[in-house]
């Protein structure tokens, strides 16, 4: 299946690698013009230049998904340069190291609920604002297989990724008489820069799977891309599982 964004402009924060990096490729291929932010200067510049060499449109910013300031900042910037914004992902995400409930200190949870929670209520009330005005919008939470179930000795992670999901059903409802669609997706493990520096034994994780692999980024972005086009006109406040089947077992 090919997908077609030409002409839409598309946010993608923390894409300056792993699976908000595989988004951007994927909406990069469909047509798309980016707006890409990460707090990493570097990698984004790096992502930045691939990207362009390709032919995509892309913005780039330094930019702390997690920091009301920049938020705004990061919304005048999309404004000021594409004058509008069709969708966004909203990816920028982090864990903790895994670590027994009561060992977690609590700057540890602040870090975690920081940037996994109030980044995501941050940007999407940035987004809503500019979405109202422009009469519609598409909005695509990356959620995990762990906004539905547990994982061991990550509860700060866990607790994030169902606020994340929370978050979604109930502002998207709120806005879904007013075409604003707003959907999460769940990926299962894939071997991100963040699953690497976690995890010592991938093929531990893969045994998590129905599927008995990792998933892939290209496969998580076809569901990011799904929930972000017309194909999936009927769905908001939904959360799409691709996770290799971790939640059916
Ligand atoms: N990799 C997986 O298996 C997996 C599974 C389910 C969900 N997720 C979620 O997908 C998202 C991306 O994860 P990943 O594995 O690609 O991680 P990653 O660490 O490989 O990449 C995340 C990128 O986000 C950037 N970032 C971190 N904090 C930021 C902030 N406050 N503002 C802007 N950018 C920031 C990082 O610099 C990095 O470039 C996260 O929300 C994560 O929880 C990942």
């Amino acid at each position: 299946m090919t997908f077609d964004f030409k002409r839409q402009v598309v946010l993608i924060t923390g894409a300056a690698a792993g699976l908000g990096y595989a988004c951007a490729q994927a909406f990069a291929a469909a047509g798309a013009k980016l707006v890409i932010t990460d707090i990493s200067q570097e990698a984004l510049d790096k992502a930045v230049n691939d990207l362009e060499k390709g032919g995509t449109e892309v913005l780039g910013l330094l930019n702390d998904a997690s920091d009301s300031a920049d938020v705004s900042a990061m919304m005048t910037a999309i404004v000021a340069r594409f004058g509008r914004l069709d969708i966004a992902v909203n990816n920028a995400g982090t864990a903790t190291p895994l670590q027994e409930f009561h060992e977690v200190g609590e700057a540890e949870f602040d870090r975690v609920i920081t940037v996994n929670v109030k980044g995501v209520w941050l940007c999407m009330q940035a987004e809503i604002r500019q979405m109202l005005k422009q009469g519609g919008g598409r909005i695509v939470n990356m959620a995990s297989a762990t906004s539905r179930n547990t994982y061991p000795n990550a509860a700060p992670y866990v607790t994030s990724k169902f606020a994340v999901a929370g978050l979604t059903r109930t502002v998207a409802v709120d806005y879904a008489d007013r075409d604003i669609r707003i959907n999460a997706i769940c990926p299962g493990n894939v071997a991100t820069p963040l699953v690497v520096s976690l995890v010592e034994d991938l093929s531990v994780l893969s045994t998590r799977h129905a599927i008995k692999r990792l998933g892939t980024p290209e496969e998580v972005a076809n569901g990011v891309m799904f929930l972000a086009s017309d194909l999936s006109s009927f769905s908001t406040g939904s959360l799409l599982e691709v996770d290799g089947g971790w939640n059916a077992i």
